[in-house]
């Protein structure tokens, strides 16, 4: 893979409107899904994004049909074959969503234990839990998970853990239940904007769900799921990072309209920061321009909390609030390796167990940072944009995994941001 870096020079206002894309984290838990059916299933407003390749080739490798084009894509898998091997499950770890599907499908899977990632350990206990109770007996060999089940049956499952629900263990677990047979309820399940969107492409190809959105699904199995064409839902984690920015740089966007149920927990934070911005029916302007940003304590929490995806972009924001913030993670207590890159750039933030206190205005000058995570990235992006003179960001093949076209957007509202390999600037 080349190295590539990104060179942003900051302070600029930036102004415009900005597109957003199809939820990347309702994307992979959908193509999974479309394991569970012969027929073709079509997805639309599909991201162009590193991990949606990367599920690609997994379906591929499994021999199955994978086309992305103009943001739609097609897939069958006729006749799911293989395994997922380590190399998919490193590079992603959303890879697992294949588990329940496949074992659903034809009765087993095998696949590589996810280790733990800069987030933190990252166990997938609660999606074997889950599996097991609808009778798949688990074995553990060779850094292999091998699931298998001659007959899945319904069962009462709770899928909460220490740090709540679980997303991808509910897709898991959601997506074997509907072949199993009989009455499944899962207690406790994650209740993300993004498992609902599962919920309704599985009711399209045929499942029975209820309760869809609460934390108590009660799934009746069926016999077999059909092909179906469902659109996702837009990334509401691009969403918020594009109203950060608006803040960071004292510009005025305009993004599209939002359902702000699936927002309530960010327009509420940024509302105590001071934040002005109008959700209407055809679009959202958010005025950056006329914020004097206000310090906050938030918690990130599972869906309706505050997103964790979101703590680092935010952490980036409030090095430029007067006074002090306390951002606390109740989702992956150690994702903070954004921090020490911000403290680079001039920010000043304590970590303290799982918070990050940081205490503003800090003025940002810019510098050369890494980024190793995709938000972490994000965050990265937004002090450059905001800092004095020019960074330089390592590591940003983290942030394509997450965002579509994320440097030419910026481009697009006035940011100065050029892309290089190492040694070589690459064409806007
Ligand atoms: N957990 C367990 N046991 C399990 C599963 C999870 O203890 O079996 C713990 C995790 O270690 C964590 C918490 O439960 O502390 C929540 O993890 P969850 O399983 O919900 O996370 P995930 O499904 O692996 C998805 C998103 C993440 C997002 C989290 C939390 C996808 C593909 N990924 O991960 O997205 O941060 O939910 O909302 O949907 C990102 O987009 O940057 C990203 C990391």
């Amino acid at each position: 893979m080349v190295d590539e870096v990104v060179r942003i020079v900051g302070g600029r206002t930036l102004a415009g409107a900005v597109a957003i894309a199809g939820a990347k984290n309702a994307g992979l838990p959908l193509l999974a899904a479309s394991l569970l059916t012969d027929e073709e299933v079509v997805l639309h407003r599909v991201p162009e994004l590193r991990d949606i390749g990367f599920m690609g080739d997994i379906l591929q490798k499994l021999q199955g049909e994978f086309v992305h084009s103009g943001g739609t894509v097609r897939v069958r898998m006729e006749n799911p074959r293989g395994n997922p091997d380590y190399d998919a499950v490193r590079l992603m770890r959303a890879s697992v969503c294949v588990m329940g599907p496949l074992v659903a499908r034809r009765g087993e899977v095998q696949i590589p234990l996810p280790g733990g990632c800069v987030l933190g350990a990252r166990p997938i206990d609660l999606h074997l839990r889950g599996l097991e109770r609808l009778g798949c007996s688990i074995s553990l060999r060779n850094g292999l998970v091998h699931v298998a089940a001659r007959r899945l049956r319904g069962a009462n499952i709770f899928l909460g853990g220490r740090h709540g629900s679980t997303v991808t263990g509910t897709a898991n677990v959601l997506c074997a239940a509907v072949l199993a047979e009989g009455i499944t309820q899962i207690q406790s399940a994650a209740c993300e904007p993004e498992v609902v969107d599962l919920c309704h492409l599985l009711c399209k190809m045929g499942a029975r769900i209820d309760g869809i959105g609460s934390p108590t699904l009660t799934i009746e199995g069926v016999g077999r799921l059909h092909g179906a064409e469902h659109t996702l839902i837009p990334d509401r984690i691009e969403f918020g990072t594009f109203l950060l920015i608006a803040l960071i740089t004292h510009s005025d966007l305009v993004l599209p309209a939002i359902e702000s149920v699936a927002h309530g927990a960010l327009l509420d934070i940024l509302a105590q920061a001071g934040a002005s911005i109008e959700v209407g029916p055809e679009r959202t302007f958010i005025r950056g321009s006329a914020c004097e940003l206000r310090p906050v304590e938030l918690t990130t929490l599972p869906f309706p909390g505050f997103p964790t995806d979101l703590q680092a972009p935010m952490c980036a924001l409030m090095t430029q609030a007067a006074g002090i913030s306390v951002l606390t993670e109740r989702v992956y207590p150690s994702r903070f390796s954004h921090v020490a890159e911000l403290e680079r750039m001039g920010g000043h933030i304590l970590l303290e167990g799982p918070s990050a206190i940081v205490r503003g205005p800090t003025k940002l000058s810019g510098a050369p940072v890494t980024a190793t995570e995709l938000r972490g990235g994000a965050c990265l992006y937004m002090a450059a944009l905001a800092a004095e003179g020019e960074s330089v960001i390592r590591g940003v093949e983290h942030v394509d995994r997450g965002y579509e076209n994320f440097d030419a957007k910026l481009r697009s509202i006035g940011a100065v941001v050029e892309r290089e390999c190492l040694g070589q600037r690459l064409a806007p």
